[in-house]
């Protein structure tokens, strides 16, 4: 091949692997290996996945972790501003060895008063989702990426995200559940780490180290939007499909 070609071919390959990028794939298979090498069973991850993974493993999820170790870890934290402005931390409500985790964005007015996720107007619809599921809020573990009210509740900033979400996803590790839904944009891209938009990470179900997670339309969207409604309910049908195929 000349050297006209090669810069021909490495500028299209740029442009390709750009393309992908801002679809939001962070990481391509590996090549495959000879059969001889590759274990039974084994699953190639990319290598970003896998790094994340292992980075997860190591330091974020340590063996053992309970709700109970993680809630003492996060303890009266000040890790970030919205320290200074809230009235109680929401750490998580619900089923400790939950089937299925239901991921929001972080409290609002009425979770600060009272400490729980989804109390207010969008937790009331949250409820009702749920029920519609057949499933109870405490059947479920319900949390979110920032466990302290945002100022006005304007979405959290990426400091806050960065100083935060670790608990999160340490909570959905220390459950395991067979299934989590990220509810809203915040929820679905800190979990996958990736920032292509909601309306084109929702509808299919994605992996959250091994765990099946279906990213879908945050309840106070649909109070905004009842057009949406519909999108949310194809997205559960499938959560419940899944969760009932795994008996
Ligand atoms: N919105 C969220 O994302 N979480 C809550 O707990 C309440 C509203």
């Amino acid at each position: 091949m000349g050297g006209d070609e090669r810069l021909e071919l490495l500028g299209a390959l740029r442009d390709y692997l750009e393309d992908l990028g801002e679809s939001g794939v962070d990481g391509l298979p590996l090549a495959a290996a000879p059969a001889a090498e590759q274990k039974h069973g084994e699953q190639r991850l990319s290598t970003p996945v896998r790094e994340r993974s292992e980075a997860l493993q190591e330091s974020a999820a340590p063996v053992g972790e309970t709700l109970e170790s993680i809630r003492a870890d996060l303890g009266e934290c000040r890790r970030c501003a919205l320290a200074d402005g809230r009235t109680n931390l929401v750490y998580g409500v619900g089923n400790p060895e939950a089937r299925l985790v239901f991921v929001g964005e972080g409290p609002g007015r009425d979770e600060d008063i009272q400490g729980e996720p989804f109390v207010g107007e969008a937790g009331k619809l949250l409820t009702k989702i749920i029920e519609a599921m057949g499933l109870g809020r405490s059947e479920v573990y319900i949390c979110n990426v920032v466990k302290c009210r945002p100022p006005q509740n304007r979405d959290p900033i990426p400091a806050e995200i960065e100083a935060c979400s670790q608990f999160m996803l340490r909570q959905v590790m220390a459950i395991r559940p067979k299934a989590i839904v990220a509810l809203g944009k915040f929820a679905a891209q800190t979990l996958l780490e990736s920032k292509t938009p909601i309306s084109r990470l929702r509808g299919s179900f994605h992996d959250f180290h091994g765990i099946p997670l279906m990213p879908t339309y945050h309840p106070a969207a649909l109070l905004r939007d009842h057009s949406l409604k519909r999108d949310v309910w194809e997205d559960m049908k499938q959560v419940m499909k899944l969760l009932a195929e795994q008996g």
